[in-house]
């Protein structure tokens, strides 16, 4: 089976999200590829410990950015993150225990596991960011706007 090429359509317009988001792609296609060409199972599962810890380390940045912008998603995305992490465990045991059918499923289902996270979860907390941003933005602005044009009441009575 072919790899998995990225999509634009997953961009989210967040620099570190989505170089993460590729990152994790490459691993699930290193894994599927090791799969289908039946490389030692230590390469499979090399790669399929890379995928669990890249997960964890990408969903521990994105609940760090939920938290600084106040995202009001931000506790169904963080259990959204704790199931896929399940759900990535439990597709492991699967491929350990010799049940499923490789690599075809196995690409499909990490394939899913990510996507369908990007477009409910991840485009979300893009678009979040941008919106805390831009009004932070804009109270730096008036702030310096009030700082230009003195306080009322302010430095009026001095000198
Ligand atoms: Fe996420
Ligand atoms: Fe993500």
């Amino acid at each position: 089976m072919d790899a998995i090429g990225w999509s634009d359509s997953l961009l989210v317009g967040h620099k570190k999200i989505d170089a993460d988001h590729k990152r994790l792609l490459e691993t699930i296609n290193r894994l599927t590829h090791a799969a289908e060409n039946g490389h030692d199972k230590t390469d499979c599962d090399k790669e399929f410990d890379s995928l669990i810890a890249l997960a964890w380390e990408h969903f521990a940045l994105e609940e760090s950015l939920m938290q600084a912008h106040q995202d009001p998603n931000a506790s169904q995305h963080t259990r959204e993150h704790a199931k896929l992490i399940d759900e990535l465990i439990i597709l492991k045991a699967h491929y350990d225990s010799g049940e499923m059918a490789i690599p075809d499923n196995l690409q499909e289902a990490l394939h899913k596991w990510l996507t369908n996270h990007i477009h409910a979860c991840d485009k979300p907390l893009a678009d979040a960011i941008r919106t805390s941003s831009n009004t932070a933005k804009t109270l730096q602005s008036l702030g310096q706007t009030s700082r230009l044009f003195g306080k009322p009441g302010g430095d009026g009575g001095k000198g």
